[in-house]
């Protein structure tokens, strides 16, 4: 991994003061609740288009296997590596692992390499949606289909009747040029659903940039954004969703007895048509998408009294600045993008101590979207521009910020380890968008 090659240099030649990751592990005893074997190998599929491609996959499905698992259950899975020369990992993006089940190669483990293999143990203490993927040469492996989608479901029976689905983004750079999008390799998907059914549709971004989904034919709510529930989200009709690389929407509608589209926007004319029809039967298309307006996490749902207020006095206050030149990077030249003025590996190492309140200030004067993914903590948005969120408390673990933007986001400092925190659209970390949130 170019991003993390260094990076055992670097973090050995100032390591005596932190915790020693080796020692930050899940539960290492116990029976597992779940167990998982995932094998990373290379995999050759066809895609829409006809073309034959190689990809690399876990257990040889261009999307990984869904892993579905109760709160409160003990999660144990087993990486093996096939064939993947350069080795994998498995990150569980958005789950707060403790620091050594965080696969981020480098830094809390070793790349797994052919014919090795490293097993994950954790307990799943948070209900939602997130995903896993290798966190060696991320770019390059995620673009080449090592993810898959991780969710956490309460450990209840569900109220009501359910069709509980992921959709997942991820373009495949086909050779003649275009790429193919959407989960399942662009082919129009139809889904059916009884009208009444409650439908959710956990929406993961696994690409580089930020998506723009319309879903039309039905009123419909944002109920989670990053695994955390909305409080008493409302009825969005026609809105566009714009979701950060990374991130995750859980919306949900009761399924009317008329066909529900899901489409996305993929430049300002173009449109990528319904790549998802949920409908009552098999037949029947959706309505055109209707280009409403965009859906704004800072102002949606009900307040509420959280732990950060404008009062809060924080133990630290760190301000990340976004900024781009060209600049050489592992030999290259390129453009490349900064934080605070620096590329890693001398990008800055937030320090912090276990217990303290964390304020980050993320401003952004470049001119790209810059999806911010700190591992292993969850932000609260505290304000966009110097206007305060009104809405529900809005947490996120992948938080997009565009160019021009400021965001004042919080978190406490509760999982100790060495944690990365960079840029999600992988291409930008991969030319040294990248920092640290170090416990000291
Ligand atoms: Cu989803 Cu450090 O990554
Ligand atoms: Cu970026």
């Amino acid at each position: 991994d170019h991003m993390h090659a260094h990076m055992h240099a670097h973090t050995d030649g100032i390591s005596p003061q932190f915790v020693s990751v080796a020692e930050l592990t899940g539960p290492r005893t116990g029976t597992p609740d779940r167990s998982f074997t995932l094998e990373a190998k290379k995999t050759m599929i066809a895609l829409h288009s006809g073309e034959i491609k190689e990809a690399w996959t876990y257990n040889g499905q261009i999307l990984g296997p869904e892993l579905r698992v109760k709160q409160g259950e003990l999660v144990e899975v087993t990486l093996i590596n096939k064939d993947i020369e350069d080795g994998v990992t498995i990150h569980w993006h958005g789950v707060n692992v403790q620091n050594a089940e965080d696969g981020v190669a480098g830094m809390t483990q070793d790349a797994v390499m052919p014919q090795e293999k490293y097993v994950y143990r954790f307990i799943a203490e948070q209900t939602g949606t997130y995903w896993y993927h290798s966190h060696q040469q991320s770019s390059k492996q995620v673009q080449m289909g090592l993810y898959g989608v991780f969710i956490v479901e309460p450990d209840t029976t569900l109220p009501q009747k359910t069709a509980d689905m992921a959709v997942v983004l991820h373009n495949w750079q086909a050779e003649n040029g275009t790429t193919v999008s959407l989960g399942e390799l662009n082919r129009l998907q139809r889904k059916i659903a009884e009208p009444g059914t409650l439908v959710r549709l956990r929406f993961v971004n696994a690409e580089n940039l930020t998506a723009q989904i319309h879903i039309s034919g039905v009123p419909f709510q944002v109920e989670a954004i990053d695994g955390t529930d909305i409080l008493e989200p409302e009825d969005l009709i026609d809105s566009r969703l714009d979701l950060a690389a990374g991130g995750r929407y859980d919306v949900t509608f009761v399924m009317p007895d008329t066909v529900v589209g899901i489409s996305r926007q993929t430049g300002p004319f173009a449109h990528d048509g319904n790549v998802l029809v949920v409908s009552p039967s098999n037949e029947g298309m959706p309505p055109d998408a209707v280009k409403g307006p965009i859906f704004d996490p800072a102002s949606y749902g009900t307040p509420a009294q959280t732990m950060f207020g404008p009062d809060t006095r924080y133990d630290r206050n760190y301000t990340l600045v976004f900024d781009n030149r060209p600049g050489f990077y592992n030999g290259k030249f390129n453009f490349v993008h900064t934080i605070n003025g620096s590329v890693f590996p001398d990008a800055p190492m937030f320090m912090v101590r276990e217990g303290e309140l964390v304020k980050m200030t993320f401003v952004n004067r470049g001119f790209d979207d810059h999806p911010m993914h700190p591992h292993g903590h969850r932000m609260q948005v505290l304000s966009r521009n110097g206007k305060a969120v009104t809405g529900s408390p809005w947490i996120t673990d992948t938080l997009n910020v565009a160019p021009g933007e400021t965001y004042e986001v919080a978190f406490i400092a509760d999982n100790p380890g060495i944690w990365m925190d960079h840029c999600h659209n992988l291409e930008h970390a991969a030319v040294g968008m990248s920092a640290h949130i170090a416990y000291e």
